[in-house]
């Protein structure tokens, strides 16, 4: 049974279609480790910063093609509650990124109908951060296009333990009972509760584990790696997970 894009309100579709995507049997939600940026710098003798710069364009190209395709959400690993450990210099540069995509973004963005959301423990990021993601959260609200999620300060244990004490405070306030606590309740208490879950992962630059992304969110998700460090990601390779997504045969258990 194909699977309907009530959302979709673009009648632009990829230009070239050579692998022959079928679109009304895509992955309604994409989940995107964007690996690899430090080794593509490296590689041309250049500070990892211009690594993540470059990756940047590559999230406005990922982004046009997800929203063109008709895929329902985009969730993007910025920024995880690990990359605190890296330099200065470059945790200033990672927090400055979404400031700068969407300074320069936004107004395309709008133009398409994308809403933009976040995940992760926004609180805490540097306020230029908090206030250009608020700003684009506050007027792409009513947007009901493609939906970028970007995770920010993201780390899944962190969003797991923070979901327990939310429902043991309830719990001790006699909201709720034990017996209440089931796996939609533990959902609805995650950073994702109003979205779909992910059907697909991709994770680019060779690594293949899930370095505490979504650890929940993805337990039927299908899992697409490539070589391809995120620097060098383009349409065509996302074109090809896609393909491939629409050749596994999920069975969530069954046979
Ligand atoms: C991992 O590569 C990448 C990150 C920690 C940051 C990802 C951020 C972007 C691609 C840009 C985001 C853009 C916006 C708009 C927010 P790595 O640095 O760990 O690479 P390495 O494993 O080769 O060192």
């Amino acid at each position: 049974m194909p699977i309907k894009f009530p959302f979709t309100k673009s009648k632009k579709q990829p230009q070239s279609q050579p692998l022959g995507l079928d679109y009304n049997h895509l992955p309604q939600h994409v989940a995107i480790i964007m690996d690899g940026n430090g080794r593509w710098a490296k590689n041309r003798g250049m500070p990892r910063i211009a690594g993540h710069k470059e990756g940047m364009s590559v999230v406005k190209r990922i982004v046009r093609y997800a929203s063109d395709a008709g895929v329902k959400v985009l969730t993007l690993y910025a920024f995880s509650t690990e990359n605190w450990k890296r330099p200065k210099n470059e945790v200033d540069f990672l927090m400055k990124l979404p400031v700068d995509f969407l300074n320069t973004y936004l107004p395309e963005l709008i133009e398409r109908n994308v809403q933009v959301r976040t995940i992760g423990d926004f609180g805490v990021l540097p306020s230029h951060t908090q206030k250009a993601v608020q700003e684009a959260m506050e007027k792409t609200k009513h947007n009901d296009g493609l939906i970028l999620n970007f995770a920010l300060n993201y780390g899944s244990r962190f969003e797991m333990v923070h979901a327990v004490k939310q429902i043991a405070s309830k719990v001790k306030d006699g909201e709720l009972e034990t017996s209440d606590i089931d796996e939609e309740l533990f959902s609805s208490e995650l950073y994702t509760s109003e979205l779909i879950e992910p059907d697909l992962l991709i994770r680019t630059s060779g690594e293949q584990r899930l370095s505490n992304f979504l650890l929940w969110q993805l337990a039927y998700a299908e899992f697409w790696f490539t070589e391809v460090y995120w620097p060098d990601f383009n349409e065509s390779h996302f074109e090809k997970a896609l393909y491939d997504f629409q050749n596994r045969k999920r069975r969530y258990g069954g046979v």
